[in-house]
């Protein structure tokens, strides 16, 4: 790949080598740091939990496992090596060490690095800062008792420190310079080049050769991706890191979109929101919390901070995942994708996008640009079914939008997934309820054409009866909920 440059805990470091080695096996094989563990390697633990700073100075909570290096290009780590400073343990060290937060120890600089963050941005909210953490031993009791005596507890100094530094260093990096100084910079005194292969580690034999491109805005992807339509471009890397590090996958060619800073606008006016498609899924939470309380309510359960930090809307949609939790909403939504060819631009209503199993309506060298949807709908909700309330897949998702005027229903717009092969509205029911007075009993008299529509699956998450059964009555629930005849989960948090 080209070399990069970043902060590693206050230093530049610049690497080169295969694009798709993870951040974790960096840290851990070449810089021995060795507090960031492996527990999972697949995002789901967060025992590798490291903090990232942006270009903008805005911070977070990432997990290395699923992060490839190109990622970090003029970006700042920091890891639990350089938590602590001048000999005095960070707030929420201490806080953990009087709170007995720790037993066997593994889980902990993971715990410590996401509560840091979580202390970094003022959050209290600790039950969802740290459900991307697992510990098995110690209990999560302790562990946010720490969290709430760190509150308020000074921030450390490294944390404008490395934001000075990632200003210094974007002025001064480019490709070219770095590329010339990298080999001598990363390579230790006797000469180990960098990213020799561990002997023994299996996944070293799937590290991609072929070099990775990071365009910096939308136009240099553009022209690339349509000379090299064979690359894999990565978004956040949160689904095609595990390609890498469970399937053993050595990708193609491969493209990092996280610095083009123009697939990472949103934009609102003319009643639409239009977020770009490197807009993670954490900003894609706050933007919807106040016109779709209930997608924002859903996108909480999206994985965790690490991954909704990571995760791009785009590649989300991208990926065209049968169990994905956004194009249920988005279809439901009456969503338009924006997709980009070389100059070529074309729109396309979301639902049309998923042909079939795997297959995208998406030509080679094609992207994702942009998803836009209508600015504010009271009638929408979405609901998510999973066997845990956190970070989980889950095995019905269900997005319904129903527009009823002088009490009968005009239009019904739908978006189910885990019950076909792709995210899909549900047409027999949609029109089974159409034209009907808006009432229980109509919605009853509709269910039954849920199963003309799907035919889903059984697997470990759920049987095909139980996805059936649990739309229906997803379909009640929000009769139920928009005619005030229950009250929904979001009012009674509030
Ligand atoms: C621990 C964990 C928990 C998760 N929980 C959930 C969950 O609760 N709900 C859920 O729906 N998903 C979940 N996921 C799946 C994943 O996070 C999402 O699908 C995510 O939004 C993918 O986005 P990304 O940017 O990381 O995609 P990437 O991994 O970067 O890319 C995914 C696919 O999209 C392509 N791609 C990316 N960007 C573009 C673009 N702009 N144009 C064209 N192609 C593109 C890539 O080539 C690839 O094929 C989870 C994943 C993990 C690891
Ligand atoms: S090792 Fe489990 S999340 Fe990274
Ligand atoms: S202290 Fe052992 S896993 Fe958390």
């Amino acid at each position: 790949m080209t070399e990069i440059a970043f902060l590693l805990n206050g230093e530049t470091v610049r690497a080169g080598g295969a694009p798709t080695r993870s951040l974790l096996d960096y840290l851990r094989e070449q810089k021995g740091l060795t507090g960031t563990k492996e527990g999972c390697n697949e995002g789901d633990c967060g025992a590798c939990t490291v903090i990232v700073t942006d270009p903008d100075g805005g911070l977070k909570a990432l997990n290395a496992c699923i992060l490839f290096l190109p990622q970090l290009q003029g970006r700042a780590v920091r890891t639990v090596e350089g938590l602590a400073e001048g000999g005095a343990l960070h707030p929420v060290q201490q806080a953990m060490v009087e709170h007995h937060g720790s037993q066997c120890g593994f889980c902990t600089p993971g715990f410590v690095m996401a509560m840091a963050a979580a202390h970094a941005q003022g959050r209290t909210d600790h039950d969802d800062q740290l459900a991307g953490n697992l510990c098995r031993c110690t209990g999560y009791a302790p562990i946010i008792r720490a969290a709430e005596a760190a509150e308020g507890a000074a921030l450390p100094a490294w944390i404008d420190g490395d934001r000075e530094k990632l200003a210094a260093l974007s002025a001064q990096t480019t490709a070219g310079e770095a590329a010339q100084s990298a080999d001598a910079a990363a390579a230790p005194a006797g000469g180990r080049a960098p990213y020799e292969p561990e002997a023994g580690r299996g996944s070293d034999a799937t590290l991609t050769e072929a070099p990775g491109f990071i365009p910096e805005n939308a136009d240099e992807l553009a022209a690339w991706y349509l000379d090299h339509p064979e690359a894999t471009l990565i978004g956040g890397a949160t689904d095609v890191a595990l390609w890498v590090t469970k399937g053993l996958r050595a990708l193609p060619e491969t493209a990092f979109l996280n610095r083009c800073e123009d697939l990472k606008t949103v934009e609102t006016g003319n009643g639409r929101i239009r977020f770009g498609a490197g807009v993670t899924m954490t900003r894609v939470m706050e933007t919807v919390e106040a016109p779709y309380p209930s997608y924002a309510e859903m996108v909480r359960r999206y994985g965790s901070v690490q991954v909704r930090g990571a995760a791009t809307i785009g590649g989300s949609l991208a990926n065209g995942s049968p169990i994905g939790d956004n194009a249920p909403a988005l279809i439901a939504l009456g969503a338009t994708i924006h997709l980009r060819r070389g100059d070529d631009r074309r729109e396309l209503p979301l639902e049309d996008f998923f042909i079939d199993y795997g297959k995208q309506d998406r030509q080679p060298g094609e992207f994702v640009e942009a998803v836009s949807l209508p600015e504010g709908r009271d009638s929408f909700r979405v609901y998510k079914i999973s066997k845990r309330f956190d970070q989980d897949i889950s095995a019905v998702c269900a997005a319904f939008d129903v527009t009823v005027e002088d009490g009968t229903v005009t239009q019904v717009r739908t978006g189910f997934g885990g019950m076909a092969a792709t995210p899909k509205r549900a047409a027999a029911f949609e029109a089974a309820l159409t034209g009907k007075p808006w009432s229980m009993e109509s919605v009853e008299a509709a269910l039954p054409a849920l199963a003309d529509d799907f035919t889903p699956l059984s697997d470990m998450r759920a049987s095909a009866a139980y996805r059936l059964e649990a739309a229906q009555g997803l379909a009640r629930r929000y009769f139920a909920e928009v005619s005030g005849q229950r009250t929904s989960v979001l009012e009674v948090k509030a």
